[in-house]
C-alpha cells in the first residue's frame, strides 16, 4: 500500500459525486494523511485551508473510488471453446452438468501454481484499477480442497500487496462439486465445514463465506450448514442466490445477517421483505445477466419499495462474466436493469461498500478514506451512459495519487 502523501492535496471546481448523489455545486476537495480533511463549496472556500497544498487538479468529476464488491477474478485459464458452444446453442447449466465450465476452472487452477495464478490475475486487475476500481472483493471457488482454496486466497491477498488497491477475500468453497465427491456432495460439505472454513479462518485468508445456493450448486440446507461453520468462526456470509432458479437462499441469508444476497433475479417478494428486515445489500451482477443472455430481470421496483441497498459488481469470471470493465457494468445496469445512472454509481461506491461491511468506503465526505477518482467527463451520469476507457484523469488510494494522465 502506498503511504499517504506527506503533503496535503486540493481540487478545486471538481463536481463531486459523494456516493450517494451528485452535490449541486462545484466543490474544493482537501485530503490529508490518508483522509479528506475538508469539503466545501468552492464560493465558501477558505483561502487559508490551502496554505501548503499542493494543487493536484481542478475541474471534472470526483467520485468515490470504484468498489467492486463481487468477482472472481484469481483463475487460470479461460473458458473461450464454452462461449463458442454456447454460441451453438449448448447452455449454461448444460455444460456444468457435462464436467465443464466452474469445474473447467477448477482442473486449470489446482494445476497452476501461485505464481501462475498470480501473473495471470494481475493483468485482469490493473483493468480494473485502470478504470476507477480501489477496493474490490476476490472470490476463491476454483480450488475446491483445502490447500487449492487457500493458494487462491493467498493469490488474492498478495495481489493487495502489489498494487495499490483493498483486497477483501471471500472462501468460496461452496462454489462447485469437485470430481473427488461426485456422487456425496454432503461429504464434500462435511470438509468445507470442517477442514476449509476452519483453515482458511485460522490464516486469516477470508474475510467473509459464500456458497453457490442453486440446483447446479448446493441446496439450502446445505449452504446453511456452511453459513453455521462460518458464523462458528466469526466470518461473515453472503449468498449466490436465486441466480437461475429460487432456492430461497436470500431467506436463508437473511436468517444468517447476511451482508448480501447476490445475482437474485429470480427473488420474489418475501425474499425481498427478509432482506429489507434483515438490512442487507442486494449485489446485482448485469455482466452475468448479459453474458448468459438471461431474460428474467431482478426485482429492482420491490427492491426499491422496501428499501433494499442495491450494490453492482463486475462478477469477473471466465465463465459467466469475462469483463473487467466497471464503468461497462454501470451502463449495462442501466440499460438492461433501468437503474438510474445515479442509483448504479451509488451501487459501486457506497452501497458496494455495504455489502463489504466497510460502509467507512465509497463516500466523499470528512473524515472517509481518501479512495477517489477524477474523471474527465462533465456530469457523473456520463460515467454510466457512455461506454469508453480512458477516462480516469487521476486515481488517489489512501490519500496518494497513484495514477495521473
Ligand atoms: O457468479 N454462479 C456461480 N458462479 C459464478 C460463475 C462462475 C463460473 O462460471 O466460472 C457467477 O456467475
Ligand atoms: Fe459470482
Amino acid at each position: 500500500m502506498p503511504i499517504a502523501h506527506e503533503k496535503s492535496l486540493l481540487w478545486r471546481s471538481v463536481t463531486v459525486f459523494d456516493g450517494a448523489q451528485t452535490l449541486p455545486r462545484p466543490m474544493a476537495v482537501l485530503v490529508e494523511a490518508g483522509r479528506i480533511a475538508h469539503l466545501s463549496p468552492m464560493e465558501e472556500f477558505d483561502e487559508a485551508i490551502a496554505a501548503g497544498a499542493v494543487e493536484a487538479s481542478g475541474g471534472g468529476v470526483m467520485t468515490p473510488g470504484l468498489i467492486d464488491c463481487h468477482s472472481h477474478l484469481v483463475y487460470a485459464g479461460n473458458r473461450a471453446d464454452e462461449f463458442e458452444q454456447r454460441l451453438e446453442g449448448v447452455g449454461y447449466a448444460e455444460i456444468a452438468k457435462a464436467g465443464g465450465g466452474i469445474l473447467s476452472t477448477v482442473r486449470a487452477t489446482r494445476m497452476a501454481s501461485e505464481e501462475q495464478l498470480l501473473a495471470q490475475s494481475l493483468p485482469r486487475l490493473q483493468a480494473l484499477l485502470a478504470d476507477g476500481v480501489s477496493t474490490l472483493e476476490i472470490k476463491s471457488g476454483y480450488g475446491l480442497t483445502t490447500a487449492d482454496e487457500l493458494k487462491m486466497l493467498r493469490v488474492a491477498r498478495k495481489l493487495g500487496e502489489l498494487l495499490p488497491v483493498r483486497i477483501i477475500t471471500t472462501l468460496l468453497a461452496a462454489h462447485a462439486l469437485p470430481p473427488e465427491f461426485a456422487d456425496d456432495s454432503d461429504g464434500y460439505i462435511e470438509l468445507v465445514c470442517n477442514e476449509i472454513i476452519p483453515a482458511a479462518a485460522a490464516e486469516g485468508l477470508a474475510d467473509a463465506v459464500d456458497v453457490f445456493c442453486e440446483h447446479i450448486g448446493f441446496s439450502p440446507a446445505q449452504c446453511e450448514r456452511v453459513f453455521q461453520a462460518a458464523k462458528a468462526h466469526g466470518l461473515p456470509i453472503k449468498a449466490h442466490a436465486e441466480q437461475l432458479s429460487n432456492q430461497g437462499a436470500s431467506v436463508l441469508a437473511a436468517r444468517y445477517q447476511g451482508l448480501s444476497a447476490d445475482h437474485i433475479e429470480f427473488l420474489d417478494e418475501a425474499g425481498v421483505r427478509a432482506m429489507a428486515t434483515a438490512g442487507m445489500v442486494a449485489t446485482l451482477l448485469p455482466g452475468a445477466f448479459h453474458t448468459l443472455r438471461e431474460t428474467q430481470l431482478p426485482p429492482i421496483a420491490l427492491l426499491r419499495q422496501y428499501g433494499v441497498p442495491v450494490a453492482l459488481a463486475s462478477d469477473a469470471n471466465p465463465g459467466t462474466a469475462p469483463i473487467c470493465f466497471p464503468t461497462l457494468i454501470l451502463n449495462l445496469a442501466c440499460t438492461l436493469f433501468r437503474l438510474t445512472p445515479r442509483e448504479a454509481l451509488a451501487g459501486m461506491t457506497a452501497e458496494a461498500a455495504r455489502a463489504l461491511g466497510r460502509p467507512d468506503l465509497g463516500r466523499i465526505e470528512v473524515g472517509a478514506p481518501a479512495d477517489l477518482c477524477l474523471w474527465d467527463v462533465q456530469q457523473p451520469a456520463e460515467l454510466a451512459y457512455a461506454v469508453q476507457p480512458g477516462r480516469l484523469r487521476q486515481r488517489i488510494f489512501n490519500g496518494a495519487i497513484t495514477y495521473a494522465r
